[in-house]
Order: structure tokens, then sequence, then C-alpha cells
């Protein structure tokens, strides 16, 4: 726990837009979102999925991301990760405008998505090989396989194919194809949530343990609450119509939080609270 309880969590202050388009320093965030804003346009209908969208996401720094179903969390990751363009705003990753697929970006989904014809190392291969990546020797391309295995424990387990696995097996390789590119961001959309308690608990202290090693930066949308209270650095509740973000909390609690204090508990029931205030919004806005 904090040593002062009356700071452990707090609110963040609305983040201000910075004037210039190149901010890298040393002491630049991991991730850098300002003003970023999405429509959707269908022949039917035309949707501001959300806009006005401003955070930061620190190296070594975990940040969930909640909100009400169809919000735009999933649109607003797959933006970042540079798989569909902005209509308005920036991102920079490590003070890199990113407008397109990045080696710096990992991404991951709450489905494993493993080719089934391919064995575990071959599973990782494949993301290490992607068109975006940098080409690497065939004793790099070892050794980076070989780290992610061990990372996530399943160097027995190179020559499986993923029939073989268990769903948190799966999702295990999942992880280690993702941190095998060695991304300094993580955007994770619901990567726990097929998984049963137990092997969801098991995943949440590995990614833990994958962050204080590498010391990447993690964006992770969650619907539960639970996990964001366990995971996170901070927690940013997003509102609807159009997606934003509408509340921000800070969490200092030490990890490992095994149980819930009674300063967890307080702000659960505020995050409730707010996100009741959230869900009275009206949804989605379409012209
Ligand atoms: N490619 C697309 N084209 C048109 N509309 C889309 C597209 N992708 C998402 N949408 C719409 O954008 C809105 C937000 O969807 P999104 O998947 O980002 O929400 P979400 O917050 O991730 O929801 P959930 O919590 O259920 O996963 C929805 O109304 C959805 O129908
Ligand atoms: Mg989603």
């Amino acid at each position: 726990m904090t040593t002062e309880p009356r700071s452990f969590f707090s609110h963040t202050a609305a983040i201000s837009p910075l004037p210039t388009q190149s901010y890298a320093s040393e002491a630049s965030p991991a991730l850098m979102v300002r003003g970023l804003g999405k429509q959707y346009v269908t022949p039917k209908r035309r949707l501001t999925v959300f806009d006005g969208i401003d955070l930061d996401v620190q190296p070594g720094e975990l940040v969930c991301l909640l909100g009400p179903s169809g919000c735009g969390k999933s649109s607003l990751l797959l933006t970042i990760a540079g798989l569909q363009s902005a209509d308005r705003g920036d991102v920079w990753v490590e003070g890199q405008a990113i407008r397109s697929p990045h080696p710096s970006i990992g991404l991951m989904f709450q489905e494993a998505a493993l080719l089934p014809w391919l064995t575990v190392q071959q599973n990782i291969a494949v993301g290490l090989q992607l068109r975006h990546m940098p080409r690497l020797s065939r004793p790099a391309l070892r050794s980076r396989i070989d780290q992610a295995l061990l990372s996530v424990g399943l160097q027995d387990f190179r020559y499986s194919y993923p029939h073989q696995l268990s769903g948190g097996m799966a999702q295990r390789v999942a992880i280690a194809r993702t941190i095998a590119r060695q991304p300094r961001l993580l955007l994770m959309d619901e990567p726990f949530s097929a998984l049963d308690a137990i092997t969801r608990l098991e995943m949440q202290q590995l990614l833990l343990n994958i962050i204080a090693q590498q010391h990447c930066a993690v964006l992770l949308v969650t619907h539960d609450i639970d996990e964001a209270l366990l995971l996170s650095d901070r927690i940013l509740l997003m509102g609807r119509n159009p997606g934003h973000i509408y509340q921000s909390w800070r969490v200092t609690a030490a990890q490992p939080r095994l149980r819930h204090t009674q300063d967890l508990m307080t702000l659960r029931a505020e995050i409730l609270a707010a996100l009741s205030d959230v869900m009275a919004e009206p949804a989605a806005m379409t012209v």
C-alpha cells in the first residue's frame, strides 16, 4: 500500500495540447495522443466514433481503458496502432509520428489468432517477419524466439501446434509473439477476457512481470473493473457520443495487489458511480 493513504488515487487534470508536431526527448512519453478524432462513413451513416482524445502513457506504465460497449475503445486502439487512419489529431510513439503499423507497437486481442498449421515457434517467427519489421539474421531471430518463450514459460512447447495448447497457453504464445518484436508500446484489447478466472490471474501477473522486465508502456482495454484495479497505474474511463475520456484516476497501491483493500474498494465504488453517469449519456450519434 501507499505510505500516504489520502493520495492513494487522484483525478488527473485534462492534458493540454502541445504546440508543436515534434516532441522527441529523453523524457518523452512512450505514447502521446493529441486531439485524436475518427469518423466511420458507410453508405447508410456517418458516425463520429471518438473525438478530442488526449492521452499519454509513460514507459513502464500500465493504463487501463474502461467504458461502455460501443463507446469506441477498440476503434481508438486500432487508430493508435496505425491500422486505420484518424480524421483529426496525432499519435506519437517515443517521439515518432504514427500513421501506419510500426515495429515499436505490439497489438493483442481477446483471441490468440494463431496460425493452426504452424508450430508455436513458427507462429512467433511470423510476427518477426512482417513487412514493416526490420530484417533479422537467423541467430537474432532464434534468440528473440528463445527469449520470448522463456518469458512466457513455454520453452518446452516450441514444437507444439495450436490445437495441442490450452486457451491460456495459446494466449501466452500470443504474448510471446508480441513481445518477441520488443515493442515499446503494447496495445491490448480485452486480452484476458476469454480466459477462466485462475488463468486470467496468472496472465495478469505475467503481464506485470513483462512490463517490469522490458519497461514497455501498456494501454489495455478491459470491461473488468477489478482487472483494472489489479493492474493499472492509471485508469481512464471513456464516455460516448462521441467517445471521449470522461474521467481518470491514478492508482498508487503497491504491487502485488493480492486483495481489495479499503482504498481499492473506495476507488471501485467511485469508478462504478462514474460509469453509471457515462451510461446515462445518449448512445452513439450518427448523421
Ligand atoms: N469499421 C467500422 N465501420 C463502421 N462502424 C464501425 C466500424 N468499427 C466500429 N464501428 C462502430 O463504432 C462504434 C464503436 O465500436 P468499437 O468496436 O470501437 O466499440 P468498443 O468500445 O470497443 O465496444 P466493445 O466494448 O463492445 O468492444 C460502434 O457503433 C461500431 O458499430
Ligand atoms: Mg471493443
